[in-house]
């Protein structure tokens, strides 16, 4: 039988270009090599696509602050010939048929569609989530009116764009009281998000946000437990057990993340009662279900004192790096890291084969 050839795409153009390159690592570890021929394409920050050695394409792989994709390469690019997906090396040598590409890539042209529209159009089935759910669930408005619309409640809030006027403090400080959250519609990694204490720290709160995005959200602060669940599938997905974030900073910054060793616990399984693991499970696959998402997600929560539950984000692409949460929850809920792997290619072709199954002509 021969082996099914799996693309993996990672770096990218966003801040997150170095997460994604440990991300990557760990993915590619865990490829089942007699199950799969794998190649590894990294993307520079300025955009271009190079093949890599698949066991050596990254430098510095154990210092977070060094690490990098690995020069050299082959430059290539996809297209679609026969109907399916190839990766074409610009030197001339052969085309190689991509079967499945699995973007490790985490932000913006990642996680926002672009990407996986790409791959849509040349014919490549892609792990994850299609371009429409990606898009929407990387923008957090877009997001909040979703699960509103499903009645799964979120964090109260109002959004602000570039153009309109801003609203003011007062009237911001009586509907949801202080401290505020103030964020950028469409990053991650906690980059431009400001708590906001006392009314004075409002616009230049909105300032920094309007540096990232030109949509920008103030919410209500939920004082609730940081608690994350993972979901895989397509049309039956189902949900981990779910995980907990502990911040030791003032909230779960760009500096708990990814400055500090000690920024935050995480905990994998989160210590909860059966019954609320079992809410958390139902909602994060309504949440799912809800933005149309495919393969997977994680579902990040804000559990409350009073034991009620708020969606705060979906991640379409999770960090896959030796701590995150995502493949934490799958092994503590029983599925290895390899097992995750391959499932999640199952799930690719899966969706593929549905689309390809559509109807396209009309006569
Ligand atoms: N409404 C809120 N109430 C309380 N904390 C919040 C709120 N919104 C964000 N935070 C804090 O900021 C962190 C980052 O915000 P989040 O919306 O998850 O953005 P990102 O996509 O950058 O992770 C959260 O993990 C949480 O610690
Ligand atoms: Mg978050």
């Amino acid at each position: 039988m021969s082996l099914c050839h799996l693309l993996v795409i990672s770096g990218g153009r966003s801040p997150e270009h170095e997460v994604a390159l440990q991300s990557a690592l760990n993915v590619v570890a865990a490829v089942d090599r007699k199950a799969f021929d794998l190649a590894v394409v990294g993307i520079d920050k300025d955009g271009a696509w190079r093949q890599l050695p698949s066991d050596d394409f990254v430098r510095h792989r154990d210092d977070p602050t060094r690490i990098a994709l690995a020069p050299g390469g082959r430059p290539v690019t996809l297209c679609c010939r026969e109907g399916r997906g190839w990766m074409v090396p610009l030197d001339g040598s052969p085309a190689w048929p991509v079967d499945v590409a699995f973007p490790v890539l985490h932000g913006a042209y990642g996680e926002d569609g672009t990407i996986q529209g790409f791959l849509a159009l040349m014919g490549v089935p892609c792990v994850g989530c299609d371009t429409a759910s990606s898009a929407n669930s990387m923008d957090k408005a877009i997001t909040k009116r979703l699960l509103q619309a499903a009645g799964i409640p979120v964090a109260p809030g109002v959004v602000v764009t570039r153009g309109a006027s801003w609203p003011t403090a007062e009237a911001l400080g009586r509907e949801f009281g202080w401290p505020l959250f103030v964020k950028p519609a469409r990053l991650g990694s906690s980059v431009g998000v400001v708590k906001v204490k006392t009314p004075a720290e409002l616009a230049p709160a909105l300032t920094e946000a309007f540096r990232y995005d030109d949509k920008v959200l103030v919410e209500q602060c939920l004082r609730g437990r940081e608690i994350e669940c993972a979901v895989l599938g397509n049309d039956a997905p189902r949900a981990s057990l779910p995980g907990e974030v502990v911040p030791r900073h003032e909230f779960y910054s760009y500096a708990a993340k990814y400055l500090d060793d000690q920024g935050a616990a995480l905990y994998a399984p989160a210590d909860l009662p059966a019954e609320t693991t079992q809410r958390v499970q139902a909602m994060a696959v309504a949440a799912f279900q809800a933005m149309g998402c495919s393969g997977l997600a994680r579902v990040d929560f804000f559990l409350m004192p009073d034991g009620s539950l708020a969606v705060n984000e979906l991640n379409t692409i999770p960090g896959f790096t030796r701590i995150s949460m995502y493949p934490r929850l799958w092994q503590c809920s029983g599925l290895t890291y390899t097992e995750l792997v391959g499932e999640l290619v199952r799930l690719a072709m899966e969706s593929h084969r549905q689309r390809a199954s559509l109807c396209t002509s009309f006569t």
